[in-house]
């Protein structure tokens, strides 16, 4: 059995002194409070060995705070960002829903289900009723736990009129069949999507921690057969299908999260290719641009 300075040493010499304290205390934190059948090979020595290697923490954790949401994590789903914390908490605070006035969110590519999961969260009861599909089957699952641990029920569960609705699905952008589905008929009062981003090029020099682990789908925003578009295939995708299925209702809100200096290029398309000229561009907490909306 190591001991704990062993394993600090270990720690330290991958991340260094001041991290390795911090995160060997979040470490033993979960499996104190870590339930057997979620953390079931895990002690102490595998996690440091593990983080020293370069996994990222929340994968051996298998947690992550968002918001006042602790939200579960699996690998290869993509880990949620503070970036993306941050504007979901100012979207909740742009619109007004309520019961007498409920609303409609389409979520595309959501992952953990992180950004739904959050305004359902912060909306009143009774005020939202959100779908979000995703290609990856893992992601939908964890989408499915996450909504089962924050106590949002899906539209075909036992939700009633007061309770906030969250339905993921599983659904591939470029492909026609899934908005064909009932789930995703228009029209809807927002739409939200961080869509893969990274061109080809940037993928390249990603680093291991994340290259390594986290699903290369969730970070290539050029499919192999989409030619390269310098990362921006699903913004061209998501805004033509927002003017020809009329996915928005009028005075709708489209939110997309973009990539270091892809905002205005996103405007652009959000502009020409859905139709919606009023837009704004919004910065992240270390003043990038990073989120564009527009309003139908
Ligand atoms: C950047 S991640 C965002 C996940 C989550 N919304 C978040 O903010 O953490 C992009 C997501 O898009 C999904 N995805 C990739 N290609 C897709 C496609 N063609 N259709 C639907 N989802 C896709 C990935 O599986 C991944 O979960």
């Amino acid at each position: 059995m190591p001991r704990p300075d062993h394993l600090l040493k270990t720690l330290a010499k991958a991340i260094g002194r001041d991290a390795a304290i911090l995160e060997l205390r979040w470490m033993k934190e979960a499996l104190r409070v870590g339930r057997p059948e979620r953390l079931p090979e895990l002690n102490l020595e595998t996690m440091v060995s593990r983080r020293a290697q370069g996994e990222p923490l929340q994968y051996i954790l298998g947690t992550q705070p968002f918001g006042p949401l602790n939200l579960l994590i699996r690998p290869p789903v993509l880990i949620p960002r503070p970036e993306t914390e941050h504007w979901t908490i100012r979207l909740s605070q742009t619109l007004t829903p309520s019961r007498d006035k409920p609303i409609s969110l389409l979520d595309i590519c959501t992952g953990s289900g992180c950004i739904p999961l959050l305004l359902c969260h912060l909306w009143p009861r009774g005020s939202v009723r959100a779908v979000g599909f995703d290609i990856s089957a893992e992601a939908v699952q964890l989408s499915m736990d996450n909504a089962a641990v924050c106590g949002t029920p899906s539209a075909s569960g036992a939700g009633t009129c007061d309770q906030n609705v969250f339905t993921p699905i599983l659904g591939d952008v470029f492909h026609p069949a899934t908005w064909s589905s009932h789930l995703l008929r228009p029209s809807f009062d927002v739409i939200t999507s961080n869509p893969p981003y990274i061109s080809r090029e940037e993928y390249k020099s990603l680093p291991p921690s994340v290259k390594d682990y986290e699903d290369p789908r969730a970070l290539l925003g050029d499919p192999p057969d989409s030619g390269d578009q310098h990362g921006l295939s699903f913004y061209h995708r998501i805004a033509q299908l927002t003017a020809e299925m009329k996915l928005l209702k009028p005075r709708g809100l489209l939110v997309f999260e973009v990539g270091d200096k892809q905002a205005h290029d996103v405007r652009t398309i959000v502009q020409e290719e859905a139709g919606i000229r009023d837009t704004e561009i919004w910065q992240d907490p270390w003043g990038k641009e990073r989120v564009v909306v527009g309003r139908s």
